[in-house]
């Protein structure tokens, strides 16, 4: 048996269709995957949809819809927006499989016979959009921060998970980075978190019924979250052993608190080998402003890749700011590359070198070439998205660079002195390094290059758009 490289997104909230936030961070997981497989590893990349709990019951109800019902009119939707980015994913997860189902209960009973659930009362502030309850600090001006509304008080009888008994196993292990929490600024602020102290959490929920029924009190549903971080483990048990432990757990920094401190936790509980990393990266703006379904400012993915194609958005995606830091997108910033970095950049590099050599027929050979750049590499590997692209951009323009300086059409007319051999072949191994490079990120673009350098027929790779 051979460990896969197991990779994983959030399950994302089924109460609504995807947004480019959701694409973000499964785009990043795509090409996490894409570059691994080239490296030659078996990869399980999984993603899913998260179907439980009031708020999906709400968005139900209002729709007219049994909770199910209105979750199987929408998985389509995000599996149709993954196939038009291009995300090659292993398995789809839901929560109401019921293979899960089985599985989270038998989780639940383990921890309560190892002694980590207890039943409590407990009265706080809960917001039904964070489908958790609030610490009063954490409002502001009494309003749930990433919300916006009111929480509601509630108060209720709940099984608690025993999450204080492992603050020292678990600071150990987030510490030594034995569950590696990136980046940096992340894992001292999961730290920080532990040291100031753990409190129990509630993990069953009195009110919520669109839930899987608590283990020996069925007057009660499991909270979505915990139902919602064992999918990682129950796809272990459904698609393949192979996979476990995670390899890496892609999420943002909005729900960095149950990758890092309430899942390990559990696991440790549980005495179930641990994530190696859980790496959050930043949230983006749109145009400046938070993305928002009352602001209308909501980025479609599937509008996008229309407008620009699923490598451009890939691309301008990732390429636009660190992935570990918050940033701002927009439609222009998307065009905006699109028109200078493809188009006028990597576009016209392969057009007009092609178009010199076809022109004038010129035998000329394309040196293949396999091996990967180290630095280029490195910050894929580092999940430096934005930097691996700008290395490969370097290449795209310092082979422009050399085209307008060496001006082939002119050594054309000495074509006999062989410099327009020497002056294109050099060229087209670059074009080659490039295409080689795009694989993970861009693979239609990628494959689209090595046909016609093969062929050596020009065709537009990035058309205009209106
Ligand atoms: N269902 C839970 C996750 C359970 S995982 C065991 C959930 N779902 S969600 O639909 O709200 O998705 C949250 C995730 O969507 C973020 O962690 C991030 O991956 C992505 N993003 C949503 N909006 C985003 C931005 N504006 N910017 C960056 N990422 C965003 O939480």
């Amino acid at each position: 048996m051979s460990k896969k490289y197991y990779i994983t997104t959030p399950i994302y909230y089924i109460n609504d269709v995807p947004h480019v936030g959701h694409a973000y961070t499964t785009i990043a997981a795509d090409v996490l995957s894409r570059y691994y497989k080239i490296k030659g590893e078996d990869v399980f990349f999984l993603t899913g949809v998260d179907e439980h709990g009031a708020k999906i019951a709400e968005a139900a109800k209002k729709a007219g819809l049994e909770p199910k019902d209105f979750a199987d009119i929408l998985v389509p939707r995000f599996q149709e927006a993954w196939k038009n980015l291009n995300i090659e994913y292993s398995e789809f997860f839901r929560t109401t499989d019921p293979k899960h189902e089985e599985i989270v209960k038998k989780l639940i009973l383990d921890l309560k016979e190892r002694g980590y659930v207890e039943k409590k009362k407990y009265t706080g502030l809960y917001c039904t959009a964070c489908e958790k309850f609030l610490l009063p600090d954490e409002l502001n001006d009494g309003k749930c921060p990433d919300h916006g509304i009111e929480p509601k008080e509630h108060s209720e009888e709940n099984y608690f998970f025993l999450l204080s008994k492992l603050t020292d196993k678990l600071l150990k292990v987030v510490e030594s980075g034995e569950v590696a929490v990136l980046p940096q600024s992340r894992k001292n602020e999961v730290i920080g978190k532990i040291k100031s102290g753990l409190e129990d959490v509630s993990i069953s929920r009195e009110k919520v019924e669109w839930g899987i029924p608590f283990p020996g009190d069925e007057s009660q549903t499991i909270y979505v979250w915990i139902d919602a971080l064992i999918n990682y483990y129950s796809a272990s048990k459904i698609y393949s052993e192979e996979i476990w432990p995670p390899d890496i757990h892609l999420m943002a920094k909005d729900i960095l608190w149950f990758h890092a401190i309430i899942w390990p936790a559990m696991l440790l509980a549980l005495d179930i080998p641990l994530p190696k990393k859980v790496f959050a990266h930043g949230f983006f703006t749109v145009a400046g402003q938070k993305m928002s379904k009352t602001r209308g400012n909501v980025l479609d993915p599937n509008k996008l890749v229309k407008k620009f194609g699923a490598d451009a958005v890939r691309y301008a995606l990732l390429r636009e700011f660190p992935f570990g830091e918050d940033g701002d997108i927009s439609e222009e910033k998307i065009a905006h590359r699109y028109q200078s970095e493809l188009s006028n950049g990597l576009g016209n590099l392969l057009q007009r070198t092609l178009s010199i050599i076809d022109k004038n027929s010129l035998k000329v050979t394309v040196a293949q070439e396999t091996r990967l750049d180290d630095s280029i590499r490195k910050s894929i590997e580092e999940l430096a998205f934005d930097q691996a692209l700008r290395k490969i951009w370097t290449i795209v323009e310092a082979s422009n660079r050399f085209i307008d300086e060496r001006k082939p059409w002119q050594a054309v007319k000495v074509i006999n002195t062989g410099e327009i051999f020497e002056i294109m072949e050099y060229v087209l191994a670059s074009l080659t390094k490039i295409a080689m490079h795009l694989e993970p990120f861009m693979p239609e673009t990628a494959e689209k290059m090595k046909k016609q350098l093969e062929t050596l027929k020009p065709e537009p790779l990035f058309p205009k758009i209106d």
